[in-house]
């Protein structure tokens, strides 16, 4: 097997420069434009965020309500993506429903070349923010349920609340609106990701935006990124009590398996994220009377710390608190594609508007030269 290189995954190194987030280097561990995620998660609405990240600075109160009913006026999904949708059977993965349901949309509302320079609004951007929550949900409660969900619904303001009300048919709670309000807000932004770096590679050939978009859902998919939140789920939820859990975990470690929800490419110590889903998932374990999932989760946040100083990242926490709020474990990782996708646009309006094509060089391994042999002479 190769040897992995020090350097390998670009750890470490710069990629290129950004003016929207720092990741590890701040005291609040994380920042959007300088704001720090504790204070935005705490304070702001995910509306108010991903104007941030887009426009450059916070909204003032017009600008908040106008851009609110903005993305309320793009919720409805065209008569043809719904028909798609229907289409795609019961057990897709919804990330490959995200993907294509992206995709689909770039072939209806291509981004028009205008629509492309940085100060002429960013009506694709939103339209995605807008259309991604009702996309996954339309097709979810068609293919499970039957049932052609309101994607236009105009009673419920913000994001958070629209996300539930189409899954659970009624209104979420107070409580239920201001968790699913921080998990997007902690979701929208991270830096050079994977996915986002996914996203600027794409816009640097000087790309559509649909298909910057579908191209970080698909990086995002994968379980040691986005897909990490679903992983834990899948992992913790067999086990009924925190011994049960510290047991099988002990197993894993010994197995030398990878525990989804802990570590992280660049905090070393802890994620800022995970004390503020955490505290949330604590509110809700208390409101459903929880006696297991939230115990549990905590006894495998001690013994990972214990044995091999991992810590939680922000994926293990919202695994339990989405689970509160009722929501089934493979629309998880599709809710970071609905929070990020403003991550990601911000990203794409930033590279092009200082672009040059993201082209990398290679260390060469292979053989110096190679002899041709004729194909009825080969082994
Ligand atoms: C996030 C992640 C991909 C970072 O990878 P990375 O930068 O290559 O990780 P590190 O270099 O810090 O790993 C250091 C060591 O800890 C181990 N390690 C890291 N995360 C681990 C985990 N979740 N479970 C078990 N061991 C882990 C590594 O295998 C490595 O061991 P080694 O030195 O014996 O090879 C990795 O921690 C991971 O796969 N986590 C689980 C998936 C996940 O939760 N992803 C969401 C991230 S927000």
């Amino acid at each position: 097997m190769t040897k992995i290189l020090s350097g390998a995954g670009l750890r470490g190194q710069s990629a290129g420069q950004t003016a929207l987030c720092t990741v590890g280097k701040a005291s609040s561990g994380l920042t959007y434009r300088g704001y720090g995620i504790d204070v935005l998660a705490s304070k702001a609405s995910f509306e108010e965020v991903a104007y941030l990240l887009l426009y450059g600075a916070l909204p003032n109160r017009t600008q908040l309500h106008n851009y609110e009913q903005k993305l309320m006026s793009l919720r409805s999904l065209p008569e043809e993506l719904k028909a798609v949708l229907e289409l795609i059977p019961k057990d897709a993965h919804p990330m490959d429903v995200m993907r294509t349901g992206c995709s689909f949309l770039g072939n209806l509302e291509p981004e028009l070349p205008f629509e492309k320079q940085p100060s002429l609004g960013l009506h694709t951007a939103d339209r995605l923010i807008a259309t991604l929550p009702a996309i996954v949900v339309y097709w979810y409660r068609f293919s499970h349920d039957g049932v052609r969900v309101d994607t236009h619904n105009m009673h419920v303001q913000s994001l958070a609340g629209h996300f539930l009300t189409m899954l659970h048919d009624v209104e979420p709670s107070k409580l239920h609106t201001q968790v699913m309000n921080a998990s997007l807000i902690l979701y929208a932004e991270h830096e050079f990701n994977a996915s986002t770096f996914t996203a600027r590679v794409c816009a640097s050939t000087m790309s559509d935006m649909f298909s910057c978009v579908t191209g970080g859902i698909g990086s995002l998919r994968g379980p040691l990124h986005g897909g990490a939140n679903e992983a834990a789920m899948d992992m913790i939820e067999p086990w009924k009590t925190p011994d049960e859990a510290e047991a099988e975990l002990l197993k894993k470690l010994a197995n030398k398996e990878m525990v989804m929800g802990f570590g992280h490419a660049i905090y070393s110590e802890s994620d800022p994220r995970n004390e503020i889903i955490k505290q949330w998932s604590k509110k809700l374990s208390e409101e459903v009377g929880d006696t297991c999932l939230y115990a549990v989760s905590e006894r495998c946040e001690a013994v990972m710390w214990r044995e091999k100083k991992l810590f939680c990242n922000a994926d293990f926490f919202h695994a339990s608190a989405y689970r509160f709020m009722g929501i089934p474990t493979k629309l998880f990782t599709p809710i970071f594609v609905c929070a990020r996708v403003t991550g990601w646009a911000a990203h794409v309006m930033e590279q092009r508007a200082n672009n040059r094509i993201i082209r990398p060089s290679a260390d060469y391994i292979g053989p110096d030269h190679a002899d041709w042999v004729a194909l009825d002479q080969r082994p």
